[in-house]
């Protein structure tokens, strides 16, 4: 068994070394690699007297201090170390050891996609290519030299500029990047390969020219135009958002197909998921191509949010991964609709981040320990960060905001910190010391969902509003302080007009707000634009009204999410159907707002949202009672929701501008409420779809719907689709998608058997997560009332820890409702759990989440 030691946040200590440089000098051939690392090292701590370098998994082959080769007594090699003994003050140490990349299937250090060699360093991946002290404390410059058959790899990268490249004998070749800027080793890359590419150029503010560049597969290239317009986008945005220019004068991104994330910010040479970089109309759905535009400015937003600046350590992590999702959230609001894009954004984090702070695997932003770093790249760190950082940008207003960016660029440019260092830079603009940072800070060692009780009354022209936060415990129930946050509120009058928008500041367990001069009492709108990450509770709701009235987009979306939630609720004990809220959905049917927008406002809330909502989980209710809602409505609105198709659906339209992505998104909306009636006229209109549409988002919407109505027409769709997309990985993610997430009966057969398809394999992280992983979100199925559900995902989560531990703890983490779960569910995932975690040499990746989960 591997080490099962817990690493905590306390126990930061600073190197007693630093790594003044570090050349890298790669041999690459089909059986192995070598790999050849001269360090520069100086002493920092007198008191050291060896040097302990990690390393894992490596065939060690020389060393040499200071040019003289070491025997075996001098240094010392573990499974997770590799220790020289007795070192000077300052010197050079050279290894040289062997990597079999090609036996790689972890996806960490040195692998190989195809036929394609590519890295993976962040977390913890650079140890499996040399010793290393690979922590993101130790910053150093890099020289690459990579060397290779120049036919099968004839394109050679590494990370800054290009500095020289020649031929060698035999047929290979040799090139060698440098990159000035110093940096931890989790951001070194290199890639080898026949690749394809496009190529175009950006000019900074400052008139410096840089080449930009995409490789991906030959034959691919034709697919990377929208992935450079979003880099070229996000270039623009950057330097007028921030003032932030690129750095180096040349800026490559690499598409792979075997990637465990969706993309990695290696210094000038990014390296995709080709998920986030491949795309055309008749391949891509429009959320694809959202995806894309988000990705690739998330990460070149890391150059100066990540790279420029880095952790201190990984329990930092949210410095850099949440500030980058709030800027890379801004510019896709930017680009886009804001309001959409807000929607989005707290749709995510519900499904997620919510979940994962109500179970066994919360934690804070800031984490304050782990046993696998590679755990903690979750939706709390990334998501709930950003909301984090919003609050701040909200606190402070955005021209405080984008002023205390600049001094935190100022002042620790090149540097490794601490988000106490940020938020230091987020104080000092605050002149007017209108923020409690003190109190803020919670949010980084707090974890949990905090809820706001509401209550309201009005008095003598006086409107008094109550709030009391209700602060989860942390997981092992030490109780937690309040916190600190924007609340924006809204008052309107019963006319339907804006009466004031206020911005209250929440800090105490309960506290009371009071508006004066007042005529009558008026309707509360709150937690505008989802001001902040809570779960607010309103002993009286006026879901209609708000629907009808508030200005504020994002509290007319929740309103209308609310009240379906409410209504669904309801139905689960079978009452009749709410009349009202079937008036408030036909207002909204008629309303005259941005298409995406109103696609939104008919959104029926999903299984998750209501599931949180549940004291003790049981899925049949819930989705028989969400299943009637959606009959409902498209009983009663059949003509109107027909209306809708017919105006917006255009088949042959394949544009990506905001009206022709808000037709699809409407009338796909429209379409998939009717396939609740499971008519004869709703299979023909899938159908058509399905067959004249141009575009992915067209088909997979019909195929999907088809999929889920039993007839003959649904098994034609999925044979064509088959067929004409089953050289495509990246098309056929959606099928085994479908397939995974269908709601007829039958599906755990239909997924066992498409492992054995020939499109399938259990080493692509994208078609695991596609089949297994969404099977693990199917409801239905994977709560299976005979276990069978859980039986097939631990099975899985057995046997792809043994080739990709991040992929198998990420399955596992699908267990993580066990405890919300009934005593039925619960009995069967624990036989399940417990087998998987009694499991010989079981990852500490998988150990790590299991154990939470059973505890
Ligand atoms: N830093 C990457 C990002 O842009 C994520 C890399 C995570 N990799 C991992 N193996 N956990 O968000
Ligand atoms: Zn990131």
């Amino acid at each position: 068994m591997s080490d099962m030691s817990v690493i905590c946040l306390k126990d930061y200590k600073k190197c007693g070394f630093e790594v003044e440089s570090c050349e890298l000098y790669f041999e690459l051939f089909e059986e192995f690699v070598i790999v050849t690392n001269t360090m520069e090292i100086n002493k920092l701590d007198a008191q050291e007297k060896h040097i302990k370098l990690d390393s894992q998994e490596l065939e060690l082959l020389e060393v040499y201090l200071n040019d003289l080769k070491l025997n075996d007594t001098r240094y010392d090699i573990q499974e997770e170390s590799f220790t020289v003994y007795n070192v000077p003050n300052s010197f050079s140490l050279k290894i040289k050891n062997k990597l079999y990349p090609q036996n790689n299937t972890e996806l960490e250090g040195l692998y190989k996609s195809g036929s394609i060699f590519c890295t993976q360093n962040e977390p913890e991946g650079f140890r499996r290519i040399t010793p290393y002290l690979d922590r993101p404390d130790i910053m150093s410059v890099f020289t690459t030299t990579i060397v290779a058959d120049k036919e099968r790899y004839p394109v050679l990268l590494g990370n800054g500029n290009k500095q020289s490249s020649h031929d060698l004998a035999d047929g290979r070749h040799e090139v060698t990047w440098f990159d000035p800027h110093p940096k931890p080793s989790y951001l070194f890359a290199i890639v080898a390969g026949d690749l394809g590419v496009i190529s175009d150029e950006f000019i900074t503010a400052s008139q410096t020219k840089v080449e930009l560049n995409i490789y991906c597969d030959k034959g691919a290239e034709s697919k990377c135009f929208f992935a450079m317009k979003s880099l070229k986008d996000a270039m623009i945005w950057d330097e007028q958002k921030y003032g932030r220019e690129y750095d180096l004068d040349v800026y490559n991104i690499v598409a792979v197909d075997s990637f465990n994330m969706g993309a990695m910010e290696n210094k000038g040479l990014n390296i995709f998921n080709s998920h986030y970089v491949l795309a055309d109309e008749d391949k891509a759905t429009d959320a694809d191509f959202m995806g894309i535009q988000s990705v690739i400015a998330h990460e070149y937003f890391h150059n100066w949010t990540g790279n420029r600046i880095t952790c201190c350590d990984w329990f930092e992590l949210t410095l850099k991964e949440g500030l980058t999702v709030f800027r890379d959230q801004c510019f896709s609001a930017d680009l886009n609709s804001q309001e959409v894009q807000r929607i989005e954004d707290v749709k995510g984090l519900r499904e997620r981040q919510f979940v994962e702070d109500a179970s066994p695997m919360a934690h804070p932003i800031q984490p304050d320990s782990y046993i696998s770093i590679n755990n903690f790249y979750t939706s709390t760190v990334y998501e709930k960060g950003a909301e984090v950082i919003r609050m701040l940008h909200t606190l402070l207003g955005e021209s405080r905001f984008r002023e205390a960016m600049d001094l935190y660029f100022k002042t620790f440019d090149g540097r490794a910190v601490r988000t106490g260092d940020f938020l230091w830079a987020m104080s000092e603009v605050d002149k007017e010391k209108r923020v409690d940072f003190t109190q803020f800070k919670r949010w980084y060692h707090q974890s949990g969902t905090p809820i706001l009780e509401v209550k309201d009354s009005f008095c003598d022209g006086v409107y008094t509003l109550d709030l009391k936060q209700v602060v989860p415990n942390k997981v092992d129930e030490i109780k937690q302080e309040p916190f600190y946050f924007p609340l924006k509120v809204g008052l309107i009058g019963s006319d339907g007009k804006e009466i004031k928008e206020e911005m209250l500041v929440v800090s105490k367990e309960e506290e009371s707000f009071v508006f004066e001069g007042l005529e009558a009492k008026p309707y509360l709108s709150i937690n505008r634009g989802f001001s902040a990450p809570i779960i607010i509770k309103q002993e009286k709701n006026e879901y209609a009204f708000l629907m009808k009235h508030d200005k504020d987009s994002f509290v007319k979306y929740e309103s209308a999410q609310s009240f379906a939630l409410e209504t669904t609720e309801k139905l689960m004990e079978s009452a009749e159907l709410d009349a009202e809220f079937l008036n408030s959905f036909g207002y909204v049917l008629d309303l005259d707002v941005e298409l995406s927008y109103k696609a939104l406002l008919l959104e029926l809330p999903s299984i998750s949202s209501l599931m949180q909502r549940q004291k003790v989980v049981d899925f049949t209710p819930i989705y028989k009672a969400k299943e009637r809602l959606e009959r409902e409505i498209a009983t009663e609105f059949k003509e109107k929701l027909l209306d809708i198709y017919r105006l917006h659906h255009k088949p042959k339209n394949k544009e990506l501008d905001t009206v022709s992505v808000g037709e699809r998104a409407l009338k796909n909306r429209a379409l998939r409420l009717l396939s609740s009636l499971e008519s004869r006229e709703v299979i023909d209109l899938a159908y058509k779809q399905y067959q004249e549409s141009l575009t992915m988002t067209d088909r997979v919407v019909a195929l999907d719907v088809l999929e889920n109505i039993t007839s003959h027409e649904g098994g034609l769709a999925l044979d064509d689709f088959y067929e004409r997309y089953k050289d495509d990985t990246l098309v056929m993610n959606k099928y085994f998608s479908i397939i995974a997430a269908s709601q007829r009966e039958g599906v755990l057969l239909r997924v066992i058997a498409s492992q054995d398809d020939e499109v399938y394999d259990k080493r692509v992280p994208n078609l695991v997560r596609s089949l297994v992983g969404v099977f693990a979100k199917n409801y239905k199925y994977f709560h299976a009332a005979d276990g069978s559900g859980y039986a097939f995902v631990a099975d899985k989560i057995i046997e792809i820890d043994k080739i990709n531990a991040q992929m198998a703890s990420g399955l596992a983490s699908a267990f993580k409702i066990y405890n919300r779960l009934n005593q039925n569910n619960k009995n069967l995932i624990k036989k399940e759990l417990e087998c998987v975690i009694s499991t010989h040499s079981l990852s500490k990746n998988t150990y790590e989440i299991i154990s939470k989960i059973l505890k």
